[in-house]
């Protein structure tokens, strides 16, 4: 596991451990919207990469606490690292939000990434309207890093250091930063950061940089100047704030020139915002957005990992700066998942759907019926299953009282075992299943200890009768 990938050596070895036993914890004892799917931190972890989501303080209780934890295995504070909170006094600092992130994300197994150092927005009046002289405004920018960065020290594994430094044209953004200190502010920041905590990676984070443009072609020429320079970067976020369909068709490959001057990269900040209400078609085309850009990351080596900004419409920061528009996230505002959670969901190799179940079968509308045929050690198994309600994909997961099996041939579904269950899912040909209609598949086992027949069955996360 994350061979491919270096971030997770960052976390040291026990960390990954940590996060593996921690989400197949959280899979196996907490419901969640799909309790009978893999959770996509599980599946992310499967390919070298993490998959996390902006959490705000408010959210770390109740529904969205639950599919958090369970979906996700890093976390990006929303607002409570952000200079305004951290340090709304100078010299006084407020860490209680943050920290509160932090201490959610340690109890679940979550790695943290640290947003942000220094940006133009969000600043607190006492610097914005200070008169600060040039070099007093860069040792305030060098004392802020400097405290946060300790603060955090072996809490926060990624830290956007500087946010945003760009404007659309490729010049540098005209902000307190670039117009008192000059260019170098950037390079200091990384410097402060790095000698703050040596062990935390450290990123430069920018929006409409996915595609090749002046703005990225900006980012590359600054990224490469500081390689060459000995400046500590580690990695460049690529925030992904995408607009329905506009995923540049050249996201992967600017990833990779990135990746190829020596750098990590990461997807900080996804979301695909569209008109709103959102029309089934709309959800469709943004199921096949987020499926783009999961594959565009796992297309690179580089490419850490994958963050949502907010995992649901109901706190999507989206509704709020651009009216009329939403529904940008992979669950919706009743915390329901949407086609893009499924695309996700493959996109990392999950066996799930590629749309949700159109009509979700309710308690008992569904029935399993199991025949084994066995010999020595090993079984052939045949499971039909009736559903009361139409279906347009289908996750049937099998349930054992005991014995362990290794599923060695199936047919009809791509069939995994994991410890006590068995999940089955289906295939191109056999996804649609019409109301009252029975679907079957079958494997062939290797069992060991004992074989009994399963002793639960769910479809697409509810409980069927086994017989
Ligand atoms: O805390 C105050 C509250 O006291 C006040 O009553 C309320 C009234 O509007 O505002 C609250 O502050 C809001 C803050 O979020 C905390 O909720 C600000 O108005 C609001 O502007 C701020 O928005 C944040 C935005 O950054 C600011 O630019 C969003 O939550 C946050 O999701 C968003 O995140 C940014 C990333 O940091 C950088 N990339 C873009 C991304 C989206 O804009």
């Amino acid at each position: 596991m994350f061979s491919k990938r270096t971030l997770r050596s960052a976390a040291g070895g026990s960390g990954v451990a940590l996060i593996a036993v921690t989400a197949a914890l959280v899979a196996a004892t907490t419901p969640s919207a799909h309790a009978a799917d893999t959770p996509l931190r599980t599946l992310a972890e499967a390919k070298g990469v993490y998959m996390g989501t902006a959490l705000t303080a408010g959210e770390l209780t109740g529904t969205s606490a639950s599919i958090a934890s369970t979906q996700f295995d890093e976390v990006t504070p929303g607002n409570e690292m952000k200079w305004d909170t951290v340090e709304p006094t100078r010299g006084t600092y407020n860490w209680g939000p943050g920290d509160q992130i932090v201490g959610f994300a340690q109890q679940h197994g979550m790695q943290v990434r640290g947003h942000n150092l220094v940006w133009h927005s969000q600043l607190p009046g006492w610097l914005t309207s200070g008169s600060f002289t040039n070099t007093q405004v860069h040792d305030l920018m060098v004392k802020h890093v400097t405290d946060e960065v300790t603060h955090y020290k072996g809490e926060v594994v990624h830290w956007d250091v500087v946010n945003e430094p760009f404007n659309e044209d490729g010049s540098y953004r005209s902000d307190l930063w670039y117009n008192q200190i000059g260019p170098s502010y950037i390079a200091d920041a990384l410097t402060a950061a790095h000698a703050a905590d040596p062990a935390a990676k450290l990123y430069l984070n920018d929006y409409n940089t996915e595609g090749e443009n002046a703005k990225s072609n900006a980012m590359y020429t600054l990224v490469k100047s500081l390689k060459q320079q000995g400046v500590p970067i580690d990695g460049v976020g690529f925030q992904a704030h995408f607009i329905l369909g506009q995923v540049p068709s050249d996201f992967e490959a600017n990833l990779q020139r990135f990746a190829d001057l020596g750098v990590d990269v990461a997807v900080t900040e996804l979301d695909v915002r569209m008109a709103t209400p959102a029309s089934a078609a709309n959800l469709q085309q943004q199921a096949a957005d987020y499926t783009k850009v999961v594959n565009d990351c796992l297309g690179v080596t580089r490419c850490q990992g994958i963050t949502v900004w907010g995992f649901n419409d109901a706190t999507s920061w989206v509704p709020s700066t651009f009216p009329g528009q939403g529904a940008a996230t992979p669950y919706d505002t009743n915390y329901q998942p949407k086609p893009a959670y499924y695309a996700i969901q493959t996109a990392l190799g999950g066996g799930g759907t590629t749309s949700p179940p159109t009509s979700p079968p309710g308690g008992g509308t569904c029935a399993v019926s199991y025949t084994a045929n066995e010999w020595n050690t090993g079984v052939t198994a045949n499971v039909t299953v009736t559903s009361a309600s139409a279906l347009n994909g289908w996750t049937v997961v099998l349930t054992y009282p005991g014995g362990s099996r290794t599923v060695t041939q199936a047919w009809n579904a791509t069939v995994t075992q994991s410890g006590g269950t068995v999940s089955a899912t289906n295939l191109s040909y056999d996804g649609a299943v019409a109301a009252g209609g029975s679907v079957s598949f079958g494997f062939n086992a290797d069992w060991s200890g004992s074989d009994p027949k399963p002793s639960g069955a769910t479809l697409n996360g509810t409980a069927c009768t086994v017989s």
